[in-house]
């Protein structure tokens, strides 16, 4: 079984602040506005179904840059998928211009003091107010503590590593869809973009990336999250090379070999590849595929635990995932400028013009987006 440490839990005693907030309206997406300590600011939008669970697991979903939780909310098939299975599915929401998370700072990739965990002065960056979210949501809805899941797109899939790696405690299971390894964003500051990072220039032992995430909570030994890691070969926003990093991260923090024990073409379907590392760690890697990912909702629930080994299943298609345009990110291969391609930023020297109807948008210094 997994527990929230008993720090934890005494620290919501002690904490605890929560408790008297009013139940939200089921079946829509709704704000919660008083869920404990949040010092970066971070918004919590919350789906609790109609068909709520006894005992109900709860998935985080993270959205990219320039996204919210209502975009993420429209775009994925999380919430219908809870009226199925009668899971809750928090949406935070980033605090920045641009949207992107802090995976960058040392507070966001260190655990933050159990002493009040609510309170932590020192440790309140995202990843921190969205583990509170979860503390608050299993206190209020009765939640599995033992079926918390984690997923998100791009930076949203950036900050689930982290929190993988920073919260093995809290989370039983993630899905990364085309991010980078936990710490490898790393800047130093708040809401940074690691260009050497993002352009796939860190090819480093596995090792190093198993430690990276190990020492993100030192001391721990429990349980760790079951981990499966998607990415597209042609993504040119965050490169495949963070694929092989993070396949190295978590295959390393479980002991596995970086050279798949599985291999499933076609799987979830063409043009992806399904690879099985372990019980515990897996890829999809689509040959051809921008950073316009597919998310594939009945794979993760597989993966999840809700359902069996069903593994081929229908993708929701990025122009409903990322966007409202009308245009697929996989149908406008090209030399660049396609949606979601990186245009611009300190250091780059790529194309600065987008296909059209895109434009090329300021996310930050380092990161300028055709969208
Ligand atoms: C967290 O910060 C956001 C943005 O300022 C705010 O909307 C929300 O109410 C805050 N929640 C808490 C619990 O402080
Ligand atoms: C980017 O991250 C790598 C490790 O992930 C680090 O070596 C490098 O110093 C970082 N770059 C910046 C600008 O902080
Ligand atoms: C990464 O480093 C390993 C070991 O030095 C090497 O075998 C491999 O070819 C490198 N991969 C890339 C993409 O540079």
């Amino acid at each position: 079984m997994r527990f929230l440490t008993t720090a934890l839990t005494s620290a919501l005693a002690l904490c605890g602040a929560t408790a008297a907030s009013g139940l939200v309206k089921r079946g829509s997406l709704q704000q919660v506005n008083d869920f404990g300590a949040n010092t970066s600011g971070t918004k919590m939008y919350i789906y609790v179904p109609d068909n709520l669970a006894v005992s109900p697991a709860i998935i985080v979903a993270i959205h990219y840059c320039t996204g919210t939780a209502s975009a993420y909310y429209n775009g994925t098939p999380y919430a219908s998928l809870a009226e199925k299975y009668g899971f809750i599915v928090i949406y935070p929401e980033s605090p920045y211009d641009g949207t992107c998370w802090d995976v960058s700072s040392a507070e966001a990739l260190r655990y933050p003091r159990l002493t009040c965990f609510y309170a932590s002065h020192d440790g309140g960056a995202d990843s921190n107010s969205i583990v509170n979210m979860v503390s608050y949501t299993l206190d209020t809805y009765n939640g599995d503590k033992s079926s918390v899941f984690v997923t998100g797109t791009s930076s949203g899939a950036m900050m689930t590593n982290v929190l993988a790696a920073a919260y093995p405690d809290v989370f039983a299971a993630g899905i990364a869809y085309a991010g980078v390894p936990a710490t490898c964003f790393y800047t130093g500051t708040v809401n940074g973009w690691n260009s050497t990072c993002s352009q796939g220039q860190l090819n480093l032992t596995q090792d190093y990336w198993a430690n990276a995430a190990l020492n993100a909570y030192p001391g721990y030994d429990g349980p760790r999250p079951r981990m499966r890691i998607h990415h597209g070969t042609a993504d040119t926003t965050l490169y495949p090379q963070n694929y092989y990093e993070t396949i190295k991260q978590w295959t390393g923090v479980f002991g596995y070999s970086t050279t798949p024990s599985e291999t499933y073409p076609d799987t979830p379907r063409s043009p992806y590849t399904r690879y099985v590392f372990g019980p515990n760690v897996e890829g999809v890697l689509g040959e051809g595929i921008t950073h316009g990912i597919d998310i594939f909702g009945d794979a993760d629930m597989q993966w999840f635990g809700f359902t069996g080994s069903s593994t081929t299943t229908t993708a929701t298609s990025p122009s409903s995932t990322l966007a409202t345009s009308s245009a697929t990110a996989t149908a406008t291969a090209g030399p660049g400028g396609e949606q979601y391609t990186q245009c611009g930023g300190v250091g780059w020297t790529g194309v600065t013009t987008c296909v059209s109807p895109y434009t090329c948008q300021k996310l930050n210094d380092y990161y300028f987006q055709c969208l």
